[in-house]
């Protein structure tokens, strides 16, 4: 079954092309392709909505041209055009929806919507080591920073969330403060490389709370108070940026820690754009050796938003599900969505 995905939700615009497997062959992703908006939002120092969604318009074309061409396959041997429904910002997610309808209902196949964070969450499956069910996952982009146990695709279980900014979104506006552009996220991983471990201490936003939520929004205030009073000196800017990851990664891997413990589980998969950070990938591995458990990343690529796990997730629920009969062709996006709900 051969399933076209398309992602819009944010900044990203992502096209793939994901071959469905059968009980005696697994599936494959034939090409995939990502256009990243992060030039056209720099100036602004965010996603700037309604530039977000012309974008992804402009975008969609040539690059399904691009993955068609890639896997050398025909638009007509398409058999299902998946697309993410939510959550994300309202006009992004519409010009995938009404794109990824437009072409299905042009071919007469049915149009898949996908919940974006299982999307993400699903995406380790796709590398060459892939994680069994069930599993805890760790979900860290720039809109969401939750804790899952996922007894199978398509069954979730929230264990834990952010109770204000996402990982994510920490790392982008620390970096604003920082005067590292948009998104910040890499710029500032690499900032704090060179920063000097244990000069300064942030605090660790409800590590020791007896739930697995967490809470970012007052670490940008204390970097604030950090940044204010040691000046604009390039090696007290790395040790603030230390400081800040060191803080972040410890908490996350501690909650990861108390996840397991509490699911007794023992795989821990890790998604989303923070995902890709290394400081979070190094400490996670550490303490994954001390304490017997395994970890799965996506390949670094399907890290950040991609159609790649659009097109995989739908690929899941339609081995699963079978087709769907799509009699009306109506749709509706959802900004919020909630990951229980998906599917
Ligand atoms: O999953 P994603 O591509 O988009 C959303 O669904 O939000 O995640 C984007 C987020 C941004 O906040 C970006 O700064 C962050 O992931 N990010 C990183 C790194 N790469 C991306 N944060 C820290 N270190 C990185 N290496
Ligand atoms: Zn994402």
């Amino acid at each position: 079954m051969l399933i076209l995905g398309v992602e819009t939700s944010c900044d990203e615009t992502g096209v793939a092309l994901y071959e469905g497997g059968g009980p005696a062959r697994p599936g494959r992703l034939l090409a995939h392709a990502v256009h990243s908006q992060a030039a056209l939002h720099e100036p602004y120092g965010g996603v700037v909505p309604e530039l977000a969604s012309r974008e992804h318009l402009r975008r969609l074309v040539p690059l399904v041209r691009r993955v068609l061409a890639s896997a050398g396959r025909d638009l007509a041997e398409l058999q299902a055009v998946a697309y993410t429904q939510g959550p994300g910002l309202v006009g992004a997610l519409l010009a995938g929806a009404a794109f990824a309808h437009g072409l299905a209902f042009a071919l007469g196949v049915p149009a898949i919507g996908v919940h974006h964070m299982e999307g993400h969450l699903l995406s380790p499956l796709l590398a060459a080591r892939a994680p069994e069910f069930p599993f805890v996952a760790l979900l860290v982009s720039g809109g969401h920073t939750q804790l899952v146990r996922v007894a199978a695709p398509g069954e979730y279980e929230l264990l834990g969330e952010t109770l204000d900014d996402a990982a994510g979104e920490a790392f982008d506006k620390t970096a604003q403060l920082l005067g590292l552009g948009y998104p910040g996220g890499p710029a500032l991983s690499r900032l704090a490389e060179s920063g000097t471990p244990g000069r300064y201490r942030l605090p660790r936003p409800m590590i020791a709370s007896d739930d697995l939520d967490f809470s970012f929004s007052g670490l940008k205030t204390a970097v604030l108070q950090l940044l204010r009073a040691g000046g604009d000196a390039p090696q007290h800017r790395a040790d603030v940026a230390r400081a800040f990851v060191d803080a972040v990664v410890d908490v996350l891997v501690a909650k990861c820690v108390a996840a397991l413990e509490r699911t007794g589980l023992a795989r821990l998969v890790v998604a989303g754009g923070v995902g890709a950070n290394r400081q979070l990938r190094e400490a996670l591995d550490r303490c994954a050796a001390q304490r017997g458990f395994d970890v799965f990343y996506p390949e670094p690529a399907l890290c950040t938003d991609n159609g790649a796990m659009i097109a995989f997730a739908a690929a899941l629920r339609l081995a699963r599900e079978g087709t769907p009969r799509d009699a009306t062709r109506a749709f509706s996006v959802y900004p919020r969505w909630a990951l229980e709900r998906a599917g």
